[in-house]
């Protein structure tokens, strides 16, 4: 029990109480119960292809941001998820956060054959060191709305790591500028996350979340650099999103559309997997890893 740190939250005026096997244990759920990294095994055991390089931002800091898809590419997805949802909703209010699913075959192929290309192909074949898939997908509208209003979805704007698997990647593909709305992603890269997960704080409870890390680095004595991502229209924030901490940074003056792509390590190329596996893709909004059966 010794291994217990308190750290009194400035944000609530609560004390939080940190536990470094949080960190363990999350890991080990994910990577070993729910057999992520057997299948990563498998994976690069199978491996036939090789990346051109491996000093890539994204290997060595954990996060990047990189041009994915052309401007007109971004025009057509976005006209389809306000012509297919947002303009048939006639909501007096509109939420903070809305996710839709990008049902559109067509559509969601041609994205995909865009992104997982050139460089950016490179760069996951880097980390993964194998072939890689699509486990969900869903655009996302995130309204600029005061604080007060934030809701449980408020979370993601708050220093986290996601509770994924190690070898797991994440684009937010932006639809339109940062400069139109005025928000963007925050990232902490994976050596000084480390220090906060060595501490306990990365995987602890969701209501124990910090918006500033100013304090808790201050007692533990961690240093840390904090970058923000500000998207143009068609760059994606590709990012580690269990090693690397990161908040979103709301949006201050007109919606943010985004489309949230997770990627894990594949034995069999994307576009084969994704054909097969194209339902249960699109339809897993809420970014949910299932546990993997069997893996030969
Ligand atoms: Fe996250």
């Amino acid at each position: 029990m010794d291994q217990l740190k308190v750290f009194h939250n400035p944000e609530t005026g609560k004390d939080i109480i940190l536990d470094p096997r949080t960190t363990l244990r999350a890991e080990h759920r994910l990577n070993t119960v729910m057999r992520y990294a057997i299948n990563h095994a498998f994976s690069l055991h199978v491996a036939q292809r090789q990346a051109s390089r491996n000093d890539y931002p994204l290997i060595r800091q954990g996060f990047d941001c990189v041009p994915v898809i052309t401007q007109d590419t971004a025009s057509t997805l976005l006209r389809h998820l306000k012509t297919e949802y947002l303009d048939k909703q006639h909501l007096e209010h509109p939420p903070d956060q809305q996710e839709f699913p990008l049902i559109e075959k067509k559509l969601f192929m041609g994205l995909l054959e865009e992104i997982f290309q050139g460089t950016v192909d490179d760069m996951i074949l880097s980390y993964f060191q194998s072939e890689y898939t699509v486990l969900f997908c869903s655009m996302i509208v995130t309204y600029p709305v005061s604080e007060k209003d934030i809701t449980f979805k408020g979370i993601s704007f708050k220093w986290h790591s996601d509770v994924a698997p190690d070898y797991h990647l994440k684009l937010l593909v932006h639809l339109n500028d940062a400069e139109e709305h005025k928000g963007g992603t925050q990232c902490i890269n994976r050596e000084h996350t480390k220090r906060f997960k060595e501490i306990g704080y990365v995987f602890n409870d969701l209501g124990n979340r910090l918006s500033d890390l100013s304090q808790l680095a201050k007692q533990f004595n961690i240093d840390h650099e904090e970058t923000l991502l500000s998207p143009h229209t068609g760059e994606a924030i590709i990012f580690q999103p269990s090693n690397v901490l990161h908040r979103g940074s709301w949006p201050a003056q007109g919606p943010r559309y985004l489309i949230n792509l997770g990627l894990v390590p594949s034995r069999i190329p994307w576009r084969q997997m994704v054909e097969q596996d194209f339902e249960a893709i699109v339809n897993n909004t809420e970014s949910i890893f299932p546990e993997l059966k069997v893996v030969i």
